[in-house]
């Protein structure tokens, strides 16, 4: 019986995620999608070593800064104006994005000065301290834009 519950409770886990990733997605919003997901990824393997739950390696630190400035600096151009950007595929964008285009570019702009700043900070140190305040840094710009231009998650 439990062990029927459990599978169960399983199937459902797997269930959500995939919705969650969405796989249906297509065209610029499955792009920006992604892109966005590439760096989801790699945020959180760094966020564990930082937290201690696993080993820090510097490898996978320089590649989620490398990963950060590669999306950061196509960011702008994955949020074009238009009605399969702003409605397509379930997307979790808010229609603010168009219509504070400015300050939206400003927050893509510090998200890559502080991305550029975390590759300095890598190439210049080994101190742990130091690497995760520069990545926390970098990882408060990911939050405070979804914060501002996504749907809050229900
Ligand atoms: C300048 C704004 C901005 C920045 C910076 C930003 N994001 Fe996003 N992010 C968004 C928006 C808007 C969406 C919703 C996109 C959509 O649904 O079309 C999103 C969606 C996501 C998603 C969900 C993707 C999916 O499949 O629905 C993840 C994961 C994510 N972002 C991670 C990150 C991480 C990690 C960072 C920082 C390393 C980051 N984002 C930086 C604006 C931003």
């Amino acid at each position: 019986m439990n062990k029927i519950l459990l599978s169960v409770t399983a199937l459902c886990i797997i269930g959500t995620g995939l919705a969650y990733s969405h796989t249906d997605a297509t065209g610029i919003v499955k792009e920006r999608m992604d892109a966005m997901e590439d760096m989801g990824d790699k945020s959180k393997i760094v966020a564990n070593m930082f937290k201690g739950k696993t080993e820090f390696n510097a490898a996978a630190l320089s590649d989620a800064a490398d990963t950060f400035v590669q999306h950061g600096t196509s960011m702008s151009a994955l949020f074009p104006d238009t009605d399969a950007s702003r409605t397509g595929s379930k997307t979790e964008a808010l229609p603010k994005i168009w219509d504070e285009w400015r300050e939206f570019t400003t927050m893509v702009e510090d998200f890559i000065s502080s991305s550029e700043a975390l590759q300095a900070t890598i190439k210049g140190t080994e101190d742990i301290g130091t690497l995760k305040k520069a990545f926390f840094k970098t990882t408060k710009n990911c939050s405070s834009c979804h914060k501002r231009f996504r749907k809050p998650k229900d």
